[in-house]
């Protein structure tokens, strides 16, 4: 029997190290992840989430610690959520000037100044005493509207105790025109807005929600997050998203949704976030501890998955602990 193989054989330009990375096509730097990072407002506190090993509730002081420690690992960019004093039906802390968010950002940016990039998540869920986004009516929708009022107040605040972006992860109609409009009114035009302008209604959140304590107390989200079935209803919201004035455009979660943070980096030109959200860290961090996968070389493979998918940016809780074994931009 005679055989006449292929001339072709892509095999070729994988026959050493060195060619194998002369020919990668995405690399990952540590300037692309985002660390995000819990505060609470209870002093001392250092508190390992369960469901999230390596990552802690902490506060101010232990914050500041923690941001030495992600410095260090090269990453100078990080994303806050806070654990408020109390929870009320609006989520007033969030637009409190000595609410647990300003006074984690105020006491960051006097620290490191430009050193550290120090995003703030703009919400409600963590700081409701109903668990919900938003304003909630009598028979327990949630009121768009009213809810943007408040958004407003909040993103003022953030961006007044110096924050320097701001990022809506509501879901609500019409809440990046509504921040844009309050911030260019109160004097902060240079504070961009990165909207978690694709957000599923997911199974991927529950270790988050315990740690922010932030299950909806009836309900779920569904009336505002989006149907993890829908593609089509994405790029809507991403339109929505630019036409208010959007700068960056997230998707969330990024691994069951890889398709969509492709099609949104193909169609907008805006900088595109994906967020490897927790329930995605607590799946490899689970299967690692019991030995049964390699966690950091799984860790690596989905965050360059994510990248080569289209994303610019990924929030991810491995940054700190992967941040050093990636290489610098410079
Ligand atoms: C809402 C918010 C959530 C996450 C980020 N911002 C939770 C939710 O929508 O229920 C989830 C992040 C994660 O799971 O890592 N403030």
């Amino acid at each position: 029997m005679s055989l006449h193989p292929s001339p072709r054989r892509p095999r070729r330009l994988r026959a050493s190290p060195v060619l194998r990375k002369l020919v990668r096509e995405t690399t990952l730097h540590r300037e692309d992840l985002i660390m995000p990072m819990f505060v609470s407002h209870v002093d001392g506190q250092n508190a390992e989430i369960a469901s999230m090993p390596g990552i802690f509730q902490l506060g101010l002081d232990e914050l500041q610690h923690e941001a030495d420690a992600i410095l260090a690992a090269g990453v100078s960019q990080v994303i806050l959520f806070g654990l408020p004093p109390q929870k009320d039906p609006v989520g007033s802390d969030t637009w409190s000037d000595t609410g647990i968010l300003q006074r984690a950002i105020r006491r960051l940016k006097q620290a490191y100044g430009d050193e550290l990039f120090v995003i703030s998540d703009v919400c409600f869920c963590e700081y409701t005493d109903h668990g919900h986004c938003g304003v909630v009516a009598a028979d327990g929708r949630l009121l768009n509207d009213p809810t943007l009022v408040n958004l407003q107040k909040q993103a003022v605040s953030h961006a007044d105790a110096g924050a320097d972006m701001v990022a809506p992860s509501g879901m609500i109609d019409g809440m990046v025109g509504a921040m844009r409009e309050g911030l260019d009114g109160a004097g902060h035009s240079d504070t961009p807005i990165m909207s978690y302008a694709v957000k599923y209604a997911s199974s991927f959140y529950g270790p988050f929600r315990d740690a922010v304590d932030s299950a909806p107390a009836f309900g779920d989200r569904r009336t505002y997050q989006m149907d993890p079935a829908n593609r089509r209803e994405a790029l809507v919201e991403a339109s929505l998203d630019v036409e208010q004035g959007a700068d960056l455009l997230m998707v969330k979660p990024a691994l069951a949704y890889l398709d969509v943070v492709r099609e949104v980096r193909d169609r907008f030109d805006l900088p595109v976030a994906a967020y490897n959200v927790s329930g995605e860290y607590a799946m490899v961090k689970a299967a690692a501890a019991k030995g049964w996968i390699d966690g950091e070389a799984v860790a690596l493979e989905l965050l360059t998955s994510m990248k080569r998918a289209g994303a610019d940016l990924i929030l991810s809780y491995f940054a700190r602990d992967l941040g050093s074994r990636l290489p610098s931009l410079g």
